[in-house]
């Protein structure tokens, strides 16, 4: 990448949508359109959540965010980088260099350890691994609190743990924007409040950007945004909420 690239995806909205659309066909010949032309900007540093009734499409619409999958319609642009122009390689490497993801499961490798775990985003991309992975991987697990745990088995951890683990893992290449889809769906309310108070402490620690998906309307307003999906609509917090009103969330 130029110089000048690099200086404008600095200064680009961490993510923007225009009129992103998806279908999927059903059958042969039936096409459904779940996401009707989502517009949306979310910038640095902003911590969001993103709501809606089930089968809204949330999921839908992270996958696509997240480069897991492509729009029908629409344009997705990742820190300033319209991703309609990446081939296969190129879509790879923005997403493993610039989005973290955590799921409902952690997904952890079972039989390797707390420390290998967070250290795999990291040799995937490198491919062998080095002190410096092995140091930052240390050092995350020191930030969920997880130090002590580092040898432990990824099955040997309690579903907190777990999730905290899986936080750790979705940092481990320092990405611009963390993406969660329901990442406190399996834990019961006090580790479910102690993951969401760590996604903000990172937040704020170093000014990542998070998206999260819940169901859970007492931690979403614990976010400075909420965004609401319904019947593959924005129908509201498509834009960023003033200080006056941010401050009544929080
Ligand atoms: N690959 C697919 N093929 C066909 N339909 C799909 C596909 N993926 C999702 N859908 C449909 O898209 C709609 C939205 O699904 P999505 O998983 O995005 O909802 P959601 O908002 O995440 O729901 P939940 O809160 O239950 O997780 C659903 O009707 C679903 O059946
Ligand atoms: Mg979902």
């Amino acid at each position: 990448m130029v110089d000048h690239a690099s200086s404008r995806a600095d200064d680009a909205p961490v993510l923007r949508l225009e009129g992103v659309r998806r279908s999927f066909g059903i059958g042969t010949d039936v096409e459904i359109e779940i996401l009707h032309g989502i517009d949306l900007v979310i910038q640095r540093g902003e911590f969001c959540a993103l709501i809606g009734p089930s089968g809204s499409g949330k999921s839908t619409l992270l996958n696509i965010i997240g480069l897991l999958d492509r729009a029908t319609a629409g344009k997705v642009f990742i820190t300033g980088e319209d991703t309609d122009l990446l081939g296969d390689a190129e879509l790879t490497r923005l997403r493993s260099r610039s989005i973290g993801f955590v799921f409902q499961n952690a997904l952890l490798i079972p039989a390797f350890t707390a420390l290998e775990n967070v250290m795999m985003p990291q040799l995937v991309d490198k491919g062998w691994p080095d002190a410096a992975m092995r140091e930052n991987a240390s050092r995350l697990l020191g930030r969920v609190g997880l130090e002590q745990r580092k040898d432990n088995l990824a099955n040997a951890m309690s579903g907190g743990q777990q999730q905290r683990v899986a936080i750790a893992r979705a940092l481990a290449m320092n990405p611009a924007l963390v993406l969660a889809d329901e990442p406190t769906g399996n834990l019961d309310t006090k580790s479910a409040e102690a993951v969401l108070k760590l996604m903000r402490e990172v937040n704020l620690a170093n000014g990542t950007t998070f998206l999260i998906v819940t169901h859970n309307m007492e931690l979403a307003e614990q976010t400075d945004r909420i965004i609401e999906v319904v019947d593959g609509m924005v129908v509201s917090g498509t834009t960023r909420p003033t200080n006056a009103s941010r401050n009544k969330l929080t």
